[in-house]
């Protein structure tokens, strides 16, 4: 059990001198006598971990004395300095782990994530395109270490994969970042399964070239049919807008020649569903797709104008 001692001298000094900087705060502003410091103490080496004092404080009601000076001193990297404030010594008995032993507090092989804060549980990239990542669910559930990952994979800042230019579905691929994991014997392979990592768009997606007013609803898609992301992110269309949009207006007047480019675009892309086997043929049913600017101003509320040449063919 934990010894509550009696008020430290250093405690009381402490106290003194916070009494000055402290003085005339309003009642519901924090108070630094009670409590001991605002701000969280972060470590960040070796590796990040959070140490608030309010929780210990004020929440669960510890006596200043009852850490300071005995288990730290109230001079914050004392702890770390020592170079002995591990994992370790904690599982033995040492600094956080006097309490966080799994009978006054939880003990430290577990709820790692409680102390080495992650930040934001899930980090979410929405840079190309939308993906999160969970660390509770890979440190506790999977039982992971952070070296696993961190010890090459990744380094412990939020962006910085995405700064290297290089965090990409093909890196994972050649065993890279998520990869080095997920290429389907460690764990699922990241060419499969995307919707675990990625979200489907909830708005309606509108194609606008080459031709204005092609309507793609994801919803339909995905919740209705029930079509896994891979039926059209791997080989049809990317998971970005703009997949279409490069390919060439047809210019000819050659109907022959015209009517090819039209199978061609639509074959290759809808059409590799819409092609009355799986889904309605694209050659029959052309204003389901092409809503035209009257089916723009129903699907806006009637109230937006669409301009342009893509109306009803
Ligand atoms: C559960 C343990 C615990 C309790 C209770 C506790 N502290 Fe601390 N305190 C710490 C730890 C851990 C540090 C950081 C020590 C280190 O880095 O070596 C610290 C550091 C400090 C520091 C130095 C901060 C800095 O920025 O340098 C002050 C001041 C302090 N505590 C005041 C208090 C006061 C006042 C109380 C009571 C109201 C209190 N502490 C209660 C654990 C505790
Ligand atoms: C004097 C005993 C004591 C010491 C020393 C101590 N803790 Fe705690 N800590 C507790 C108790 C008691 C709780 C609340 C009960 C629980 O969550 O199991 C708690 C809760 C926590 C929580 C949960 C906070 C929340 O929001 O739920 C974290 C995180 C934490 N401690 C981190 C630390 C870290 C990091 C250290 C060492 C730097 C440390 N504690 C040292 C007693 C202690
Ligand atoms: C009660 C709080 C607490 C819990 C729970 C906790 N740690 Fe720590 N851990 C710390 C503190 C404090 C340090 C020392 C400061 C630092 O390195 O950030 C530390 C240091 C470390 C280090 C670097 C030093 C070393 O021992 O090698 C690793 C790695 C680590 N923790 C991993 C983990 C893992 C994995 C878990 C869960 C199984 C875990 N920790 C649970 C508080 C905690
Ligand atoms: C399965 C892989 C994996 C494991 C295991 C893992 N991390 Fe991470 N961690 C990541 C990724 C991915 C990022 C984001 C890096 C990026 O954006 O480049 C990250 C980022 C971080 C950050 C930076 C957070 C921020 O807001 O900047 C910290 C701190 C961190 N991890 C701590 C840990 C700790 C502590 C452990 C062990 C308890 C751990 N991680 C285990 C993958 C992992
Ligand atoms: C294990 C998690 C995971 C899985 C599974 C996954 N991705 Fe990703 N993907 C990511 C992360 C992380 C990024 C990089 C950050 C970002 O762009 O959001 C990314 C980036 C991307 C990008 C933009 C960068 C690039 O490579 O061009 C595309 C497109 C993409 N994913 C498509 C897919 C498709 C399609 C699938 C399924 C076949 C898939 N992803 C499966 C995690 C995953
Ligand atoms: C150190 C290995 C490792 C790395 C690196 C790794 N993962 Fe995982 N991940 C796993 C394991 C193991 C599982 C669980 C086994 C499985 O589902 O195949 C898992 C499961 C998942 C799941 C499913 C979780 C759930 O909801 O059940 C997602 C999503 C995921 N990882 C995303 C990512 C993303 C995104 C990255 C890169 C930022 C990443 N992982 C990097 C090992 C890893
Ligand atoms: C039936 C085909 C189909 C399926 C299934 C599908 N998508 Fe898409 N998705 C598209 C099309 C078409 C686009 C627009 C591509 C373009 O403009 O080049 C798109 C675009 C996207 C975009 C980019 C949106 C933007 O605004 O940039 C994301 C993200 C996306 N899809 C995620 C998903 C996810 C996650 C799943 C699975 C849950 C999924 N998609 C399933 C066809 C599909
Ligand atoms: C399953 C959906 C779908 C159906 C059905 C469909 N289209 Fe399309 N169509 C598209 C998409 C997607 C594009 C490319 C995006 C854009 O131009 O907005 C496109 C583009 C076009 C273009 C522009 C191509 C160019 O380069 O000139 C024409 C013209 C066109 N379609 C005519 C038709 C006609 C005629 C029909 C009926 C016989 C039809 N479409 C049926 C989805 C469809
Ligand atoms: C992976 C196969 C697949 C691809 C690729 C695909 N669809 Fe579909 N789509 C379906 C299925 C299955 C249905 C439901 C059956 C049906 O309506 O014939 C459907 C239904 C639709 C509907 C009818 C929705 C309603 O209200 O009934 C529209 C509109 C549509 N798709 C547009 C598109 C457009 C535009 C594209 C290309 C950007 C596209 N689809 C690509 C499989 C696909």
């Amino acid at each position: 059990m934990i010894k509550y001692s009696v008020l430290t001298v250093s405690c009381a000094a402490l106290t003194a001198s916070l009494l000055l900087a402290g003085n005339g705060l309003a009642g519901d502003e924090y108070d630094v006598r009670a409590l001991g410091p605002k701000n969280s103490i972060v470590w960040q080496t070796p590796i990040k971990a959070v140490f608030d004092h309010k929780v210990h404080t004020g929440d669960v009601g510890i006596e200043c004395s009852t850490c300071h000076d005995d288990i730290f001193s109230m001079q914050r990297g004392t702890a770390v300095n020592s170079r002995k404030f591990t994992m370790k010594a904690m599982s033995e008995g040492q600094f956080c782990g006097v309490c966080h032993n799994g009978d006054d507090a939880f003990a430290t092989d577990t709820n790692c994530m409680a102390c080495h804060s992650a930040g934001e549980d899930p980090i979410v990239w929405n840079e190309p395109v939308k993906a999160s990542f969970s660390h509770s669910k890979h440190v506790e559930e999977m039982e992971l270490s952070c070296g696993d990952c961190h010890s090459g994979a990744f380094s412990m800042k939020v962006g910085s994969s995405s700064k290297n230019g290089d965090f990409t579905m093909a890196s994972f691929k050649e065993g890279k970042y998520c990869g080095s994991c997920h290429n389907g014997d460690d764990a699922f392979d990241s060419s499969t399964q995307c919707e675990s990592c990625h979200f489907p768009p909830t708005e309606k997606i509108v194609f606008s070239s080459p031709v204005k007013s092609v309507v793609f609803d994801h919803n339909i898609h995905v919740k209705k049919e029930e079509l896994p992301c891979e039926s059209c992110h791997k080989d049809v269309f990317i998971m970005k807008q703009g997949t279409v949009a490069d390919n060439e207006l047809s210019v000819s007047e050659d109907p022959d020649v015209k009517r090819k480019h039209l199978v061609d675009l639509h074959s290759k892309y809808c059409g590799t569903c819409h092609d009355s086997s799986q889904a309605f043929g694209y050659l029959t049913r052309c204003t389901v797709c092409h809503i035209g600017v009257k089916g723009f101003d129903q699907m806006n509320g009637g109230g937006k104008k669409e301009s342009g040449h893509g109306s009803g063919h």
